[in-house]
């Protein structure tokens, strides 16, 4: 009998640009390039996790009616706004898979956080690209407004974006939501923490606004995978219909819950992280290196042909950044971590120039 043949996945699934992470050990160095907490998270997360860890609460399938009351009184929502997702991407997914069909017309922006592009080619839609504006990345707002059509179905935007770390404020945001009445629109708020512009208020005035928050990165719960969505309560029972009922494990709830409790911690990580970004920021003037300002915890520096290069040497000196130069010519992306973190950073960076 012959070997069956290797089954063809759909369509849409071949079509996918496959979400290549860098590859190799990271652990160890100075990790500056995948936009986490580099200090690890508060103290008081890791006993919480001490504590749920018993064999019991590991038997039983997770129940979130507790979480879900804490985070959103945290978050300052009524519970029945608040869907608790496995990290954004889980969060990203399932408003594609609740409002996007196959062909349906998705807009984007470009450069931006790959995971929209990647849910919607998943689903099979037509998505629509927008450029940020050439030469300072600024947020292309009416060029936005030009493409949303009566056929858009989405729209997916990261406030701050990621790589560039520009931003927009909160009345271009509700010029968006009037354009894209008739669309789910996302605001990703991955990075709100070291921002402060939050969409999360706009939440009882427009139906068709979701938004996202993250545990991965300002509090340093990368590898737990949590994060929420939050929307009217109509529209979070229909997300509810597609997502998995228990994606979250019961420890990333409990550890979420616990990292809301302890704003000291957060409050000391983001001052230390904006204090770190300037430290950044001024040893690239001194270096003469071109970088965007940023509203996040990285910056997006333009060190030209050699980015590459440079991105590897780093690495072979313990030092880990992004590359983006295959969308952005020159362009290597830097996480702000501790001053002691940027301190050196921009030490090995001078040794390299
Ligand atoms: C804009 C943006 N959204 C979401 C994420 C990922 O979030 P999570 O870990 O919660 O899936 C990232 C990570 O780099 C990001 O840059």
């Amino acid at each position: 009998m012959n070997p069956p043949d290797i089954l063809s996945p759909r369509e849409a699934v071949r079509h996918i640009d496959p979400y290549v992470p860098p590859t190799g050990e990271r652990s160890g160095g100075l990790r500056l390039d995948f936009n986490e907490n580099t200090v690890g998270c508060s103290p008081l997360v890791l006993e919480s996790l001490r504590a749920a860890l018993d064999a019991s609460t590991l038997s039983m399938y997770p129940a979130y009616g507790e979480a879900r009351q804490e985070l959103a009184r945290f978050f300052c929502v009524p519970p029945g706004e608040l869907l608790l997702t496995n990290g954004t991407d889980e969060a990203i997914q399932v408003v594609v898979n609740t409002y996007v069909a196959d062909r349906d017309e998705v807009v984007l922006l470009r450069p931006s956080y790959a995971m929209y592009r990647f849910y919607c080619q998943g689903a099979g839609a037509a998505v629509r690209e927008v450029a940020y504006r050439l030469p300072d990345l600024a947020f292309p707002l009416e060029e936005l407004l030009r493409t949303i059509g009566p056929s858009t179905r989405a729209v997916l935007i990261a406030n701050p974006n990621n790589p560039t770390g520009t931003g927009l404020e909160l009345d271009g945001i509700e010029e968006l939501l009037k354009a894209a009445a008739h669309a789910a629109v996302l605001i990703d708020e991955a990075y709100f923490e070291f921002c402060g512009v939050t969409t999360l208020p706009l939440l009882s005035r427009y139906p068709n606004l979701f938004v996202s928050r993250t545990f991965s990165k300002a509090y340093g719960l990368a590898a737990l995978r949590v994060g929420c969505l939050f929307s009217r309560p109509e529209n979070i029972a229909c997300l509810q219909r597609v997502q998995s009922p228990y994606s979250v494990n019961a420890l990333a709830a409990a550890a979420a819950c616990a990292a809301t409790r302890d704003r000291t911690y957060l409050r000391e990580y983001v001052a230390e992280v904006l204090r770190a970004r300037d430290l950044l920021c001024r040893g690239l003037d001194a270096l003469r290196i071109p970088y965007f300002p940023s509203r996040a915890n990285f910056v997006l520096m333009d060190v030209g042909p050699r980015a590459r290069d440079l991105r590897d040497r780093l690495r072979e000196q313990g030092v880990l950044v992004r590359d983006r130069s295959y969308e952005l010519p020159g362009c290597l992306r830097v996480t702000a971590g501790s001053e002691a973190q940027m301190s050196c950073f921009i030490a090995r960076l001078k040794s390299l120039w």
